[in-house]
């Protein structure tokens, strides 16, 4: 079957573009020694992260507990919750995980380890936890100064057990230029180094020194000290990722496929995507539409949840039940969208993969 003949709207993943993405990321790591552990919460598919596994990767990294069930019954057993975990319901459920899967979860405080904690300690058992320490982003996570404190305290607590410190340098998306983010991804792995230092000068263990994100990855990595990195849009790419400067378009592996389903007014068409299949994220650095159409220059400049508006640029034109192909601003949110994805090789259908953990937000 060709990708022209698919029903729409439709996710298509190129998967020559997708394992050329896995190999180039594995060789980065490889080259700097860094372990990757890529964060799969970005495709939320076994088979995926499977490709990342074989390609050199040390286990998975991901943002919920719903998503690690999920990854776990599909046999995976190595586990990073890079997200500040907090609650005894979930530790319940992260207790029964951690009879099979090797598993460590974010914190970035004495409240949320310790409710954590509460749960394994009674049962004998211990969680590791990473400390999250802020780089700048400013979203969670403690100030390097403020590290050693915290974590001496949370390494004090009964049924926890601190295996290291994280960091996401999520405000490079809002870098203008390279140079920027290049900055950024030095400044990353520079103060997690060197914040991993200062916790073993003051006699706490720290094995794991985990940065990243996709645009920062290279430059991160390349700090001394950095053991492992998790970046996770790599995937995929998208809209956002060539804006940056991170990639080319022809290095973006995800598009959705959408068909032309009005025409009202020459200098308008409509496509039958809406947020809800292209979400609603901005294109970063700078907001500018909901995705790009493939080989035109028209933009799609408003959405609602089944309408994708498109104002026709001069000189283009588009028919009705004309097929075409975006370029979406955000892919880990369109994953997230979909129950499944088609595979591809160029215009080729391959077959098609359940989005498994799509959708498991708790
Ligand atoms: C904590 C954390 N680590 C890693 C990543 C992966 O970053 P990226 O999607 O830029 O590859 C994210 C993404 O949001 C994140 O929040």
């Amino acid at each position: 079957m060709n990708i022209a003949d698919l029903d729409t709207p439709s996710v298509v993943v190129d998967l020559d573009v997708l394992e050329r993405n896995v190999r180039h990321m594995a060789e980065r790591a490889g080259e700097t020694g860094v372990r990757l552990r890529p964060h799969a919460k970005t495709h939320k598919i076994p088979e995926v992260a499977r490709l990342q596994l074989a390609a050199g990767a040390r286990g998975i990294s991901l943002a919920k507990t719903g998503e690690a069930e999920v990854f776990a019954a599909a046999g995976f057993d190595d586990v990073f919750l890079a997200y500040p975990v907090v609650g005894a319901e979930k530790a319940r459920r992260l207790l029964a995980l951690s009879d099979r899967v090797r598993l460590a979860v974010g914190t970035d405080g004495v409240e949320g380890a310790s409710s954590l904690g509460g749960v394994f300690h009674p049962a004998g058992r211990r969680l590791d936890v990473l400390l999250k320490v802020d780089c700048g982003y400013h979203r969670v996570g403690v100030s390097p100064e403020s590290a050693v404190e915290v974590a001496r305290r949370i390494a004090d607590l009964p049924g926890i057990s601190v295996r290291g410190v994280f960091t996401h340098a999520g405000h490079a998306y809002l870098a203008t230029t390279r140079e920027e983010v290049d900055a950024i991804a030095r400044q990353e792995g520079e103060i997690l180094a060197a914040t991993a230092q200062v916790l073993r000068g003051a006699g706490l263990p720290v094995e794991e020194v985990s940065v990243g994100s996709t645009p920062t990855a290279r430059g991160a990595m390349a700090v001394e000290g950095v053991t492992e990195c998790r970046p996770g849009n790599y995937v995929y790419h998208d809209a956002s990722q060539v804006s940056l400067g991170t990639c080319g378009i022809g290095d973006c592996a995800m598009t959705v496929l959408a068909t032309v389903v009005s025409v009202p007014a020459t200098d308008r068409a409509v496509l039958d995507c809406g947020s809800k299949t292209l979400s609603s994220d901005a294109l970063r650095p700078r907001p500018s539409g909901h995705g790009w159409i493939l080989g035109r220059k028209s933009r799609i400049d408003k959405l609602t949840e089944e309408h994708g508006v498109v104002r026709v640029e001069a000189g283009e034109s588009f028919r009705v039940g004309e097929k075409v192909r975006i370029l979406p601003n955000h892919a880990c949110v369109v994953s997230n969208l979909h129950d499944r994805i088609v595979v591809a090789r160029g215009d080729r259908v391959e077959g098609e993969w359940a989005v498994a953990a799509r959708g498991k937000v708790r």
